[in-house]
């Protein structure tokens, strides 16, 4: 078969979902396609995927394969509210800005009511204002405290964070969500067992991400109560989330979890983002606007620089989050790609510097008189004595400066 003709997208920063398969779940997957399995998950490769996971996690937690994050949030979300509940998070929080109201949608109208908070993690203070904001029957019960880690903008909550965050909302007899579609990012950048990070912090269900860590589909959902997870199966199977030949969602689990390829694959990612915020950020022009704790890096650059570095074929988004560039490390990112992008942006934000411009007229209105006869003249912290009102055109242009009349 022919390769499509296309660009290659090696000077991509788009998202982790731009990067292929890696080698470890692609043997597993090959390594299931071997004769006759049962489906729907009555297999073993199931059987031992889930049985991975529950050693990662310590604990006897019940788990669902699905085929996206989408679905893996919607659903878990859906399976601890009703209609009439809310689910709390953030007001970037991909529930509320990234998966066209199917939350919503699979819980039959449950409303999400956002919060907001410094570094896409939400203020607790805020989170309990609207919890109690109102008790009357008119307002939708808040439910589930839902929250993301790694965070939509590359931060991660610690587990003490998380610890506060579900005993608030265990105060309110309400449980706690968390979207894990980075969570291997967060768990090499925090160093913790992912158990700390989960339901020994209070986390009811989390939504394991496995796409983005290096697998060509497919999300993990992780009960840590069971009875949580009554009846989910049909949850999944009515929302065409259960896959007929399951060993090849399940398979590739075993083959990142076995070796430890998904923190491996996590810890590359981060590394590369790391270097990357390294290097951005000695740049005259560039402004990192969050901490960098995952795999990915949010710069504020000049427009013009964000439209140079797209024509020269750079992907990144810029719509997700708060604004600024998204630039998104994974597995497959190499040191080199890091290098590239870093240069690029230097040359285009020294471009933007030389090409400098004023009006003639705000020139002469910052030639102050020196109640001598001259002037005094300050352009980029350097002051001048001139003679001449007129002097600041030579000025300015030995600065650089294209002067409009
Ligand atoms: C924070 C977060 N949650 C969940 C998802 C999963 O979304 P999808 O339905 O595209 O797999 C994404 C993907 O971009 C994400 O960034």
């Amino acid at each position: 078969m022919e390769e499509p003709n296309r660009k290659p997208t090696f000077s991509q920063f788009a998202s982790d979902n731009y990067a292929g398969i890696c080698p470890e779940a692609w043997r597993a997957m090959q390594a299931a396609n071997n004769g006759f399995v049962s489906s729907y998950g009555d297999d073993l490769w199931t059987e031992r995927a889930c049985e991975h996971l529950r050693q990662v996690f310590e604990t006897e937690c019940q788990v669902f394969f699905v085929f996206n994050g989408t679905a893996a949030n919607s659903l878990a979300l859906a399976s601890l509210c009703r209609s009439y509940h809310s689910v709390i998070c953030h007001e970037l929080a991909h529930v509320e800005t990234d998966e066209c109201g199917a939350p919503e949608f699979f819980s039959n109208g449950t409303k999400l009511l956002h919060v907001n908070g410094p570094g896409g993690k939400f203020d607790l203070a805020e989170v309990e204002r609207v919890i109690t904001r109102r008790s009357d029957i008119h307002y939708p019960r808040p439910k589930v405290l839902s929250l993301t880690q790694a965070t939509e903008v590359g931060t991660v909550y610690t587990p003490d964070e998380i610890g506060a965050a579900s005993e608030l909302a265990k105060r309110y007899g309400m449980r706690v969500q968390m979207d894990g579609a980075r969570f291997a990012n967060a768990v090499v950048s925090l160093d913790v067992a992912p158990a700390e990070m989960t339901w020994r912090a209070g986390v009811d269900v989390l939504c394991l991400g496995g796409a983005k860590n290096g697998m060509a589909v497919g999300e993990a959902v992780v009960f840590f109560d069971r009875e949580l997870a009554h009846e989910f199966d049909y949850r999944c199977k009515q929302a065409g989330q259960l896959a007929s030949k399951m060993r090849f969602i399940s398979a590739p689990w075993i083959g990142m979890l076995e070796g430890g390829a998904w923190l491996e694959n996590a810890r590359h990612a981060n590394g590369c983002a790391a270097l990357l915020e390294q290097h951005l950020a000695g740049i005259d022009g560039v402004r990192i606007m969050y901490p960098r704790q995952a795999n990915s890096v949010f710069v504020e650059m000049p427009e013009t620089v964000v439209a140079a570095l797209r024509s020269a074929g750079w992907h990144f988004y810029s719509f997700i989050g708060s604004g600024g560039a998204r630039f998104m490390c994974s597995w497959q990112t190499t040191e080199s790609d890091v290098l590239q992008l870093a240069e690029a942006v230097r040359t285009e934000c020294k471009e933007v510097h030389v090409i400098k411009t004023a009006t003639f007229e705000a020139l002469l209105s910052d030639a102050v008189p020196d109640g001598q006869g001259g002037y005094n003249f300050t352009l980029e912290g350097k002051t001048y004595h001139l003679q001449d009102k007129d002097d600041v055109r030579k000025i300015a242009e030995t600065h650089g400066y294209i002067i409009i009349y």
